[in-house]
């Protein structure tokens, strides 16, 4: 158990550790409860070293044994490692340690997941391997010997390229200097899939995903997108990949996505393994996007890795970036920034405008596994996305060249890419670094003024406090704007307007009439825009805006003031929006993914942040009815549409996840949503019944689930997958999902007790406890039922795995939106958490700063 006293680490006291590690050779002798760790580091002290402290990080590490350059020496055992008396010339020390995989449920560190070995040592899971300075910016090159513990690990992998394999012994040497958080190992009965890859200077490369026998009739996907995103990196950005192999293993157990791994890519397989029956389309441009993200780490992470972790946006922003680039290119650009704005708003914007808030480069922690957060990914990249903005793209190349060269194989910080774009642009950015420190999101109000010849933006911005930062400074913000005329005419194309004080007004000269703008193109900067307009000018930029983002976001704004309306003043659906949507659906020119999304309303969560911002108590029930009226209305008023929309959006032929006839099913599946409102089902139990891959199966039950007719299906498809323990996740959290508010709790309860709710599986925690946590209105129902079954469950986890635990806790961080009845259930439930004896430092952070706020 970790110590649960609260110590804070700062990003002012960074201090470089005293020694540096020229070389690490670690030999592994495998046993499930008893492995041994032989560690062999050849140290060279720092001349003039500020902290001259020998400390080695180490948890959970029983010590047999440590020498220095071959003699036994005694080690002093303090809070988090150990100290020793070391020469003040270079040394080898050499420690043997023996750990417990199979007792690590924590999943940090060596763990074991179905009989397999693996490891997960980002942020700072290496020091439950060995003794370490287990710090990003200490680098080294690593060799790694692994003995079997007898024949059932056949496959032994680690980082870099394989030097000598056989049954009982593998040896591994990684010739780039890396940080200890980059190690990986992997030891089992695997089986691969193969291919090559040759690079742009012509080295073969050899490509594998690893899975466990039965998986690998679903690898195929996951190669084709690795090879994708090789060519890419090395078209878009000029980087080549760098070792003779490059394997990817899938897990089971993991508390994330994926990691990237020198060499050694650790998957969630839920995040690579893919096949048409058992994937939906979401699911293979998810596994599409992170294979990318992973693999592009190589240079953004690895190569160039991070000083310390509150640089983590240093590679995690700028690797969102560079996924999100590679997914607009691979696919269609608008539908992944339409898609990208979504998940911003419902993740981090909730995040910065609550009691967790804090800047994209956070100043302190406590756990860092507690900051890889929406606002250090998603916020992260969208800063990127603007400072590429303000330079242009030619200067954001050059600038990325020059980071490359410049700090190839150096831990960085935010300033040195700052500076590198200094340097390469010439511009003074000490304005922009502001997103790096300043949390919350900044609102700009548009003002419009119009003279007969002259039109004229006001814009103005301003920042609510966030905790620990009361006054915020003017940012600089990017501001896309186009003008249109009446007949919806570009008479301005996309400008770019730097905001950079509190107020300032852009004029465009010489108009005789009034231009209409086109405001925050494309979603140029991370804001919220607030804009005087009415809905008959939404409605004009739903029927005309050039910029497709804008014109979703026109749609979007409608959907929005109808169900605000409808919850406020029970007011009936706004008519425009729903004329103007249909013609939009009718639209045959526009792509079917792009429409699908025009169908999509603001999710029930986003509805109470909006009326809590304008001042009301959101009242989840009402929130509810209201969208589901409107799901309803839509379906009355597109009636004679919808049935042409399902059948032409029907794709023949063998199942391709391309991004062309996924689009079509996306369509087709809401039209088959709102169909399902008048036919009772019908369309969706045939869809159903005929389905032959799992994007119509799912969608076919969903729509079920929502008529009260699922019943039978449920089980059918429970029959036909039990064996398959991705599908089953989610049959879990469909069942999570479709409940009735007042029936949510009962619901979840009842699939606890299934002989199949693995709850020491992530997966299979989230997919229940993670669905509970995001149905608004049964999450939040009066009862405050399933605030309790949460908090049960978070209680029970804790002591098992303290990462996942810990984020799940994230549920309760918009608790202060509801009323005053909610918030004491809330508040009760997490001083309970918060009680129990020997929580993690995780969840004691997390829920100590939810209800600090
Ligand atoms: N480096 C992270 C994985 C990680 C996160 C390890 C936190 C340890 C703690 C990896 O590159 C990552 O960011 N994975 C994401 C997916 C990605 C597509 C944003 C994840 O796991 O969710
Ligand atoms: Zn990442």
């Amino acid at each position: 158990m970790k110590d649960a006293a609260p110590q804070t680490i700062y990003l002012k006291d960074y201090t470089p550790f005293g020694f540096a590690v020229e070389s690490v050779s670690l030999t592994f002798r495998l046993h499930p409860t008893a492995t041994r760790v032989i560690s062999k580091i050849r140290f060279t002290p720092i001349p003039d070293a500020s902290d001259t402290r020998f400390f080695l990080h180490g948890e959970q590490l029983k010590l047999i044994s440590a020498k220095i350059d071959g003699v036994e020496i005694n080690t002093k055992m303090v809070e988090g490692g150990l100290e020793a008396d070391v020469p003040d010339v270079p040394f080898t020390w050499e420690t043997e340690v023996e750990i417990n995989p199979q007792a690590n449920t924590a999943l940090e560190g060596l763990y074991m997941s179905n009989g397999m070995y693996c490891t997960q040592c980002e942020a700072e899971g290496f020091r439950k391997i060995t003794f370490y300075p287990d710090r990003p910016d200490v680098m080294s090159v690593f060799d790694v010997k692994i003995e079997a513990d007898g024949d059932n690990t056949p496959i032994m992998l680690s980082n870099g390229n394989g030097v000598e394999l056989s049954k009982a012994r593998a040896t591994w040497s990684d010739p780039w200097p890396k940080p200890a958080y980059l190690f990986a190992l992997v030891a089992g009965e695997l089986i691969a899939h193969r291919d090559t890859f040759t690079t742009l200077s012509d080295k073969q490369v050899q490509l594998a995903i690893w899975v466990r026998p039965g998986d690998e009739h679903k690898c195929a996907f996951g190669m084709a997108a690795l090879k994708k995103s090789m060519k890419w990196d090395e078209d878009v950005y000029g980087r080549e990949y760098d070792l003779d192999e490059f394997n990817i293993v899938a897990v089971d157990d993991f508390n994330m996505g994926a990691m990237e791994n020198k060499g050694l890519n650790i998957f969630n397989s839920s995040c690579v393994l893919a096949s048409p029956e058992t994937a939906t389309d979401g699911n293979f441009e998810r596994i599409e996007a992170i294979i990318a993200h992973e693999y592009f780490h190589n240079w953004t992470g690895n190569r160039i890795t991070c000083r310390d972790w509150f640089q983590l946006c240093l590679k995690e922003g700028l690797t969102v970036f560079r996924d999100a680039q590679f997914t607009a290119d691979m696919r269609s650009e608008p539908v992944k920034r339409i898609d990208d704005v979504i998940t911003l708003r419902a993740r981090q914007f909730p995040e910065d405008q609550g009691p967790l808030s804090h800047p994209v480069r956070p100043e302190s922690f406590q756990e860092i596994n507690n900051f890889y957060t929406a606002t250090v990914y998603e916020k992260g990249a969208e800063v990127i996305g603007m400072l590429k903005t303000l330079v242009g793209d030619e200067a954001y190349s050059k600038a990325l060249d020059l980071y490359f060269m410049r700090h190839d194989g150096q831990a960085c910080t935010i300033e040195d890419w700052i500076a590198v774009f200094e340097e390469s642009t010439g511009r003074d950015l000490n304005q922009f670094k502001l997103w790096y420190s300043q949390s919350g999101t900044p609102e700009v109000a548009v003002r419009e003024a119009y003279d007969g010849t002259t039109f004229t933006l006001h814009l103005s911005q301003s920042s609510a406090p966030t905790p620990g930062q009361s006054q915020k400074a003017a940012q600089v913000i990017p501001v896309t704007v186009g003008l249109l005329n009446d007949n919806g005419d570009e008479i301005l194309p996309t400008q770019v307007l730097e905001l950079t004080q509190e107020e300032q007004s852009f004029t465009f000269e010489g108009h005789a009439s009034r231009p209409i703008p086109s405001i925050l193109r494309g979603f140029s900067a991370p804001v919220t825009l607030r804009q005087d307009i009415d809905n008959t000018r939404r409605a004009f930029l739903l029927a005309h805006d050039t910029d497709a983002f804008n014109r979703w976001e026109a749609g979007r704004d409608l959907a929005r003031d109808s169900l605000l309306g409808a919850v406020l003043e029970g007011t009936p659906h706004n008519t425009a929006y729903l004329q103007g949507l249909k013609a939009v659906l009718s639209d045959e020119t526009l792509d079917p993914a792009y429409r699908a999304l025009m169908l999509g309303q603001p999710s029930q969560s986003e509805l109470a942040s909006e009326l809590h911002k304008m001042g009301h108590t959101p009242d989840p029930a009402a929130i509810h009815t209201a969208s589901e009226a409107l799901r309803r209305a839509k379906a009355e008023a597109f009636s004679d549409l919808l049935p042409g929309l399902y059948a032409d959006n029907q794709v023949a032929g063998t199942f391709s996840p391309d991004a062309g006839p996924a689009g079509q099913r996306s369509l087709a599946n809401a039209a088959l949503s709102l169909l399902t409102r008048l036919d009772q089902g019908k369309t969706a139990a045939q869809q159903y019944a005929s389905a032959d891959n799992m994007t119509l199966q799912l969608a076919g039950l969903s729509a079920l689930l929502d008529a009260e007719k699922g019943e039978d299906a449920l089980e059918t498809f429970y029959d036909q997958w039990q064996n398959d323990r991705l599908v089953i996740d989610k049959w879990f959290s469909m069942q999570v999902m479709h409940a009735k508010p007042a029936a949510l709790t009962k619901t979840v309860r009842k699939l606890c007790d299934h002989p199949d709710f693995e709850w020491k599986n992530p997966n299979r925690f989230r997919a229940v406890m993670g669905m509970l946590a995001a149905h608004h209105a049964g999450f939040h129902h009066e009862s405050g039922g399933a605030y309790e079954l949460l908090a049960d469950w978070l209680i029970r986890l804790d002591p098992v795995n303290p990462q996942t635990t810990a984020r799940m806790c994230a549920a309760f961080q918009t608790w202060k939106r509801y009323d005053q009845t909610r918030q004491t259930m809330i508040q009760g439930q997490l001083e309970r958490i918060a009680s129990q004896n020997g929580l993690s430092r995780d969840t004691t952070e997390m829920v100590t700063r939810i209800l600090e706020g």
